[in-house]
């Protein structure tokens, strides 16, 4: 048996696609195929990466395409195709055109990567993610979405600047839906261990004030997504989403069993049963090996259902149009 080296597919070759081709090639986590439908751009991405690999010192192929047939043999798909969020627009208001493209891809993925994991980022993303396991047809454990990472490292960022401490202490993470009605959780979030609820009440040395400083960190992450497309003025995050779908391809590539917030099916854990939603799994060589129960409080879980609730709408919209 010989061995080869991981191939990654990239469907989309947009602003997330190409940091994902440029992570990609840096971490060398395998060959890259980058797919776009725009003729010559994926190409002319690709070229521009791979002439940066004796400067950067990463051995592998960086190619572009515009036939399905070259992404043949992936091990890893990540799916950015589709439009991204313009200002003032809500995540949802993408749902048919985003529909639509999700639906070619998924055909393209079943009939040329069968045997691959695939992580969509497009958005309304948990709605991408059950269409995309609907049409490919593969079992859970290889479909799954990526948000958690980036809520959770937002989040994380926010708690980090806001007690001036190492962001690499901080762990926080963010549940439910990749929408208006996540679950940042509160609880759970710690610096080193230390409780970030304590570490406010002792900077503030009030318990009001601490809850007033969370609640707003708590908005901010809520409302991270639209903060930068407000700011760019075109387009929605890129580089972010990048970096958290390149942590769970290299989780799954490198068997690496890291504990990650993730899109992922629910087969009544959480209460949830039969519809996708972001929750802490371990992430490893078989993809989505475990859905990792954590113990919610009323207030948590009412919030965690209400998520589930707007994902919900969004399936219903999802069969209503036909895509279900
Ligand atoms: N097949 C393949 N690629 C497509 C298709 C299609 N049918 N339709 C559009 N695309 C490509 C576009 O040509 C474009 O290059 O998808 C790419 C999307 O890139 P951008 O518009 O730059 O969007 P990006 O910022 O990368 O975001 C992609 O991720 O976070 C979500 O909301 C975001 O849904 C959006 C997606």
């Amino acid at each position: 048996m010989a061995f080869k080296r991981p191939k990654i597919a990239l469907i989309g070759g947009g602003q997330i696609g190409g940091v994902l081709a440029q992570l990609s090639a840096l971490r060398e986590l395998g060959d890259v195929v980058m797919y776009d439908i725009v003729e010559d751009m994926p190409q002319g991405k690709t070229l521009d990466i791979a002439e940066a690999s004796r400067v950067d010192g990463f051995d592998v192929k960086v190619n572009g395409t515009n036939d399905y047939k070259d992404i043949e043999g992936s091990d890893i798909v990540i799916v950015t195709a589709g439009l991204p969020r313009k200002p003032g627009m809500s995540r949802d208001d993408l749902l048919t055109t985003n529909a639509k493209i999700i639906k070619t891809v998924a055909e393209n993925i079943k009939q040329y990567a069968p045997d691959s994991y695939v992580i969509v980022i497009s958005n309304p993303l948990d709605a991408m993610v059950t269409l995309m396991k609907e049409v490919t047809g593969f079992p859970a454990n290889r479909v799954m979405g990526q948000a958690g990472v980036l809520d959770s490292s937002r989040f994380a960022t926010f708690i980090a600047w806001e007690l001036g401490v190492s962001v690499k202490d901080v762990n926080a993470m963010v549940l439910g839906g990749h929408g208006d009605t996540m679950v940042p959780l509160v609880r759970y979030a710690n610096v080193n261990g230390c409780p970030v609820v304590e570490l406010l009440e002792k900077k503030y040395g009030d318990k009001a004030k601490a809850k007033e400083v969370m609640d707003a960190m708590v908005e901010r992450t809520k409302k991270a997504g639209g903060e930068v497309v407000a700011l760019l003025k075109t387009g929605s995050a890129f580089y972010s989403p990048a970096s958290s779908a390149i942590q769970m391809a290299e989780a799954i590539l490198r068997d690496q069993k890291r504990v990650l917030p993730v899109c992922a099916y629910l087969d009544g854990e959480y209460g949830v049963k039969d519809f996708y939603v972001g929750v802490p799994v371990i992430l490893g060589g078989n993809g989505v090996e475990k859905v990792v129960e954590l113990d919610l409080n009323d207030e948590e879980q009412a919030m965690f259902d209400n998520s589930v609730n707007a994902v919900k709408k969004l399936i219903d919209d999802m069969k209503r149009l036909g895509f279900l």
